[in-house]
């Protein structure tokens, strides 16, 4: 099954329909951008929704579907619409007492008025997180890519900086340097057992905090003052506090399970280390042991009290090597893992954006019979065609930076993206670039799928850029480097 798999996989071929292809998804990307405050300011979700009531808001701009809208304009040198659009949301950051600092996860401009969405419209009312993380992230990127530092350093910006590091640096009950969210709190924000302290919400979290710091250094050469000197050696603590939590708690690979499995547990007292969480032996999936095979590693979704998450969730491990949580080491055994599991995580449609799905009873007890994320599609391992692209430049961006490293396995990780972006270029015109596919091999269309999807067609363009037109671009999207 597996062989007959890969056989099909290896059937993709670069298809002469490429120019044609990326020009169509060009002059549809150019309709998705709208205005705000009299100048264009991003995209809306999807290009067809139907506006009947409760779908209404995929003619919103969210801010992190427009996160590859906002890198692939600053490759183009659209500088202004990346700037007005991180303006815009700095306007809308929220200043009421309960949300103080939080950004929206979308908003819209309606008879000439700005309404923007913290959660008290959306559908189940839930708050989302990642809007707020992304921000200082675009925004060190942009001024990075642009020069325009007079904008990183301006009093909106920093203050913007500041109110957001409220939320995240002060005193918790549980002492961690993790981020508590309820479910649905970043790309799925639909109940799927996320809450806690999920993986893309703690691997964000490391690359907003380390946005902050650049922006916050970039004002710190201009003038000095002890409370950025302050903030900045808070921030950096709480980083290193934060990667090392991560590393510790998260990453797993055929070794670390085997002592996982042979734990004390019941341990009491400071000074025993070997089992923080009581994590119980039986708690360990059975199916880790063929997906991790030798030498695979991913971070694992996410650590509760005697209940971590195995699932692996594509999005937050393809962060952990863009924003440099992962080691180079560790980074390579992620991508052997991917490569292992292609016919899990890529088959028909790359990328699955988590494995293995709830199964039917999880679904009834964790999800609320959400039927959206029935077992194998939406976010309950449906397969997003927006993703390819963070695999994309995690590839790329550790080649720039390791070129001599493990090539064989970087070349192999070359051939795969090189398939999978024909697969896309081959399907996803004929799918009207679909939202979402749906499992196990992300064949069919997704059953509720938006079609003209803006981080579709917008993420394909992206890998477009990084894999055929320039790869060296790729430095865009590191956030250590001072220039781009
Ligand atoms: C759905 C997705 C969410 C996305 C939004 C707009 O709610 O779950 O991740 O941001 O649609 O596309």
């Amino acid at each position: 099954m597996a062989q007959q798999f890969s056989q099909q996989l290896r059937r993709v071929r670069p298809s002469s329909r490429e120019d044609a292809v990326v020009a169509q998804a060009r002059d549809h990307f150019e309709r998705t951008l709208v205005m705000a405050n009299g100048a264009l300011v991003g995209s809306v979700a999807a290009l067809e929704h139907p506006r009947r009531s409760g779908e209404a808001n995929y003619g919103e701009v969210f801010l992190r579907d427009n996160v590859p809208v906002m890198l692939y304009l600053l490759l183009q040198g659209r500088f202004p619409i990346v700037r007005h659009f991180l303006a815009v949301c700095l306007e809308l950051q929220s200043s009421s007492y309960q949300t103080r600092g939080v950004f929206p996860t979308s908003f819209v401009e309606e008879q000439g008025q700005l309404v923007a969405d913290y959660g008290q419209r959306s559908i189940g009312r839930i708050t989302s997180v990642d809007a707020s993380l992304w921000w200082p992230v675009l925004c060190w990127l942009y001024v990075k890519r642009s020069g325009d530092h007079s904008f990183g350093t301006s009093q909106a910006v920093q203050r913007g900086v500041q109110m957001l590091l409220e939320l995240v640096l002060h005193p918790t009950f549980e002492g961690t340097p993790v981020l508590f969210v309820p479910d649905c709190a970043f790309m799925i924000d639909r109940p799927m057992d996320v809450w806690g302290a999920p993986l893309d919400i703690e691997v964000l979290l490391f690359g907003s905090l380390r946005s902050c710091c650049k922006l916050m250094e970039l004002a710190q050469r201009q003038t000095s003052s002890r409370m950025l000197d302050q903030r900045l050696s808070l921030s950096r603590q709480w980083l290193h506090d934060l990667r090392s939590y991560l590393l510790k708690h998260y990453w797993v690979t055929s070794k670390t399970v085997q002592v996982l499995r042979r734990r004390p547990t019941e341990q009491y007292g400071e000074h025993q280390h070997e089992n923080e969480f009581n994590v119980q032996p039986q708690v360990i999936p059975p199916w880790l042991q063929e997906w991790l095979e030798n030498r695979g590693g991913y971070l694992i979704g996410n650590m509760r009290t005697g209940r971590p998450d195995f699932r692996f969730f594509s999005l937050g491990n393809c962060l952990a090597c863009l924003f440099g949580l992962l080691t180079a080491p560790q980074q390579r055994a992620l991508f052997r893992l991917v490569l292992h599991n292609r016919e899990h995580l890529m088959a028909q449609m790359p990328m699955r954006i988590c494995h293995p799905p709830l199964d039917e009873e999880e679904w009834r007890n964790k999800t609320g019979s959400d039927p959206k994320n029935w077992p194998g599609s939406y976010h309950n391992g449906g397969h997003w065609p927006s993703l390819l692209w963070y695999l994309g430049g995690a590839i790329l961006l550790h080649q720039h930076r390791h070129p001599e490293a493990d090539v064989l396995l970087m070349d192999q990780m070359r051939s795969l993206l090189d398939e999978c972006y024909w697969s896309q270029l081959n399907q996803l015109p004929k799918q009207q670039w679909a939202e979402y596919f749906d499992g196990p091999t992300g064949t069919w269309v997704g059953q509720q799928s938006r079609t003209y999807q803006t981080w579709t067609m917008v993420g394909f363009l992206l890998l477009h850029h990084l894999l055929r037109l320039n790869p060296e671009d790729v430095t865009l999207l590191d956030i250590d480097t001072d220039q781009a």
